[in-house]
């Protein structure tokens, strides 16, 4: 009998990262998933196939923690969902530095110094996979708006990019997923889709990704990105 694959989700509190805890169980997969604080959401998952565990990824220290809980375990997807997409409404010259500089750490630095603590922490075959948006295309912003959102996710592109190139010859593949504009806390009411179609689409992905190598930006129905 086969082992059933297992995932580390992080930031799985609420909105796609809870969706895709669910969606992963549902499907087979034991997951890891992380948290900040308590989420009563994670909670009523429970099943002997989920374990909860805590990470703040701006926290190094936290991330170092977490890593030695985790011991030797190796997973065949690793999964940085957590994001932020605080004054994303405001033009750059209308948000504080610090503010902008928050977005940029969360959603483009610690996602990737994440990976680079997990590397060595994922199977054969397995995948690395970041949370990015068309937003980050930067082919694709002709419109502009969202700036310091866009330019975080963008940033994270660059990064996993070289994060990619820096790894090239180690056995996993790196992916930069968009998961269409969904209806979570921040998606918001408006969005174009639900998170049961989002975490679908985008775990199919996955799954066809599995003992490929290189990275990839497609949208959660598979179709490729510009960069
Ligand atoms: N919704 C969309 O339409 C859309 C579109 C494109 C891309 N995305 C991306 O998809 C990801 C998830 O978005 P969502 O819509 O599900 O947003 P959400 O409902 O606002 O959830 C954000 C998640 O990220 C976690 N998080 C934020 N900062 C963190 C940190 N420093 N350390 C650990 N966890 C942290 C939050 O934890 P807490 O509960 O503790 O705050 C929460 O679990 C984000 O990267 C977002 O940029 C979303």
């Amino acid at each position: 009998m086969t082992e059933p694959p297992i995932a580390l989700i992080v930031g799985a509190s609420r909105g796609l990262g809870l969706g895709l805890v669910e969606a992963l169980l549902g499907r087979g997969w034991r997951v890891t998933a992380t948290e900040r604080k308590r989420s009563p959401q994670l909670a009523a998952l429970a099943t002997e196939a989920l374990a909860i565990e805590t990470v703040d990824i701006d926290d190094d220290d936290a991330v170092g923690a977490l890593r030695g809980r985790l011991g030797a375990r190796s997973f065949d997807l690793v999964f940085v969902v957590a994001g932020v997409a605080t004054a994303i409404a405001d033009p750059l010259h209308h948000v504080p530095r610090d503010v902008a500089a928050q977005v940029y750490v969360t959603n483009a630095v610690s996602p990737i110094r994440f990976a680079e603590a997990f590397a060595d922490r994922v199977t054969p075959g397995g995948t690395i996979a970041f949370m990015s948006s068309i937003l980050g295309s930067v082919t694709l912003n002709e419109n502009g708006g969202s700036e310091t959102y866009r330019a975080s996710k963008a940033a994270l592109n660059t990064y996993a990019r070289s994060f990619e190139a820096r790894h090239r010859g180690r056995p996993f593949g790196v992916l930069l997923l968009h998961p269409g504009w969904v209806r979570t806390d921040m998606g918001g009411a408006d969005a174009d889709i639900d998170i049961p179609t989002s975490v679908a689409g985008m775990i199919e992905v996955i799954e066809g990704q599995i003992g490929r190598r290189g990275i990839a930006y497609p949208d959660y129905t598979g179709q490729p990105l510009a960069w």
